[in-house]
């Protein structure tokens, strides 16, 4: 079996870590080969070094037989790689079209041919069933359709080898089921499939094979016919992974958090929610359990104070804080880890101790009569960073930036859950995480509601709602459609309400 890429030996230093220590990679052509590694164990490093974004320190790269130095991502594209990024890179107010052809070279007399490229959107998006409006801003369009347009965009380069980063960590799961069939559609068509994830039923169901890096070193490469989610599990954290919660019954004391009818509309003008009414106790988790765009945001962002509700009232230990600002509801107790980690949750450019603090630095211990205590910063920093094992080569001092995915997730985390609010609101509070995070994060939440202390979670991932939740409240375009125990029901009964079926009622 011949291989389209060899990677041998590759290493790559950033200050304070060697993010691939020596790694050979070997891709067969028409395989999905998934990458599989614990956050910051270098799969996003290894697959910039074969897109041209990194060169390596050391190693070679051999395409179809070939050495070849892939010094920068054009370079890359010539020779038929793609790459769709764990952050999306498109341009907001630019249309679908306009960054498609973004950076290739002008066709036709000085300006490029935009009908052409039009044409050829329309045509590749029939072929592989994409569904992309070449038209639509990108502002406008949901986070599943920009991947689409970031899939296209490599297929449109001509694309033979496709590196997916994380792909379906920011998709629901109707949208992952319609990538699964796009991969597949993929490979018929003859391409070559490098897939990062972290999900190992992912692995199983559509990867040929895997292979495994810690801490930079590569474990092992396996036939996914050959192993289970255990095995790669295992191999993955050296260790065994219980996938089990240790979780008692909760319980549940005064209600802190109630919403009653609250209406909210959304960014159209439309009901985003509806008469919503829902109370939250100490003690107690909250799942909020709904098909992606039904409410969820409009809810969060009224809770948090990101937007101010059109009607109805939003109580915290019984007084009304509808009309706070963000801050004054923090200072009262409430924390949230946000959807978006780019938008909402750091500061990219700051370091991880400047971004632990971004909510509260004006007050002790990090401030005192105006003057930042950097001691007390750092202390900080350092006490989150080993609780919530955040890596990075420098530590507090390192950027947020340089920080991988999984890692600035668990930095957030970290930073909310250790304010020790009364109320969390937890918005896929473990997407990007790896398995041994994940269970560490779920164990943080369930001591914080065992310490009295209140979570709603929101979240796409049904099991997660299911697992963690001691009662799961639906929602379904932007209203209730009813409250279970999350002790007695399941998956069916929850995702018939989730499609708006009452409990109870014949479906
Ligand atoms: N530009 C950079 N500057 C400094 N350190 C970096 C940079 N890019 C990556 N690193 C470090 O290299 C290591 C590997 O990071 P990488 O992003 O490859 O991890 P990953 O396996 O993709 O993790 P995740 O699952 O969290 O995305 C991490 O310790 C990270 O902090
Ligand atoms: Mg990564």
């Amino acid at each position: 079996m011949s291989h389209i890429v060899e990677m041998k030996s590759i290493r790559k230093e950033f200050p304070g870590v060697v993010a691939c220590d020596d790694i050979d990679f070997h891709l067969k052509k028409g395989e999905i080969h998934a990458l599989l590694g614990e956050n910051g164990a270098g799969k996003s490093t290894l697959m910039n070094i074969l897109f041209g974004l990194y060169q390596p320190d050391n190693g070679i790269i051999k395409l179809r037989g070939e050495v070849v130095n892939i010094s920068n991502p054009n370079i890359a594209n010539d020779l038929g790689i793609g790459m769709v990024h764990q952050h999306f890179k498109l341009v907001h107010n630019f249309t679908v079209t306009e960054n498609i052809i973004l950076g290739l070279e002008p066709t036709r007399g000085l300006t490029i041919d935009i009908k052409r490229a039009r044409e050829k959107i329309i045509e590749l998006s029939k072929r592989y069933n994409l569904n992309i409006n070449p038209d639509a801003k990108i502002e406008d369009v949901s986070v599943g359709m920009q991947q689409r347009v970031e899939i296209i965009k490599m297929l449109y380069r001509d694309a033979e080898i496709l590196i997916f980063d994380e792909p379906t960590a920011v998709l629901t799961p109707q949208e992952v089921q319609e990538l699964t069939k796009i991969m597949h559609s993929l490979i018929n068509e003859g391409k070559t499939i490098i897939l990062i994830t972290h999900k190992l039923r992912e692995i199983m169901s559509i990867a040929d094979r895997c292979t495994v890096i810690r801490w930079g070193k590569v474990i092992g490469t396996v036939n996914v016919s050959e192993t289970s989610e255990e095995k790669l599990a295992e191999m993955m954290v050296g260790r065994k992974v219980i996938f089990d919660l240790d979780k008692r019954a909760a319980s549940p004391a005064e209600e802190i958090l109630s919403l009653e009818s609250l209406t909210v509309e959304n960014r159209d003008g439309g009901h985003g929610l509806k008469n919503f009414s829902l109370g939250v106790k100490c003690g107690e988790i909250v799942g909020l359990a709904g098909v992606d765009g039904n409410g969820q945001a409009e809810l969060v962002e009224a809770v948090i104070g990101l937007r101010k509700p059109d009607g109805g009232k939003i109580l915290l230990h019984g007084e009304d804080i509808s009309n706070l600002s963000i801050r004054e509801r923090i200072e009262k107790g409430v924390a949230h880890i946000p959807e978006d980690r780019h938008k909402h949750g750091l500061v990219l450019d700051y370091t991880v101790q400047e971004n632990l603090v971004i909510k509260n630095y004006y007050l002790p211990p990090y401030s005192a009569r105006g003057l930042l205590n950097w001691d007390n910063i750092y202390e900080h920093a350092e006490r989150v960073i080993k609780d919530f094992d955040v890596r990075s080569g420098q530590g507090a001092d390192a950027t947020a930036r340089s920080l991988s995915g999984g890692n600035q997730q668990k930095a957030i985390v970290g930073r909310e859950i250790d304010g020790n609010p009364d109320l969390l609101v937890a918005v896929q509070p473990t997407r990007g995480l790896d398995v041994g995070a994940i269970e560490y994060i779920h164990q943080r939440l369930l001591e914080q509601r065992d310490q009295g202390k209140a979570v709603l979670l929101i979240s796409l991932e049904l099991d997660e709602i299911l697992d963690l939740s001691d009662r799961i409240a639906v929602i379904y375009n932007g209203e209730l459609v009813g409250i279970v125990n999350a002790a007695e029901t399941d998956e069916n009964e929850v995702g018939l309400m989730m499609a708006g079926g009452r409990r109870g009622a014949a479906v």
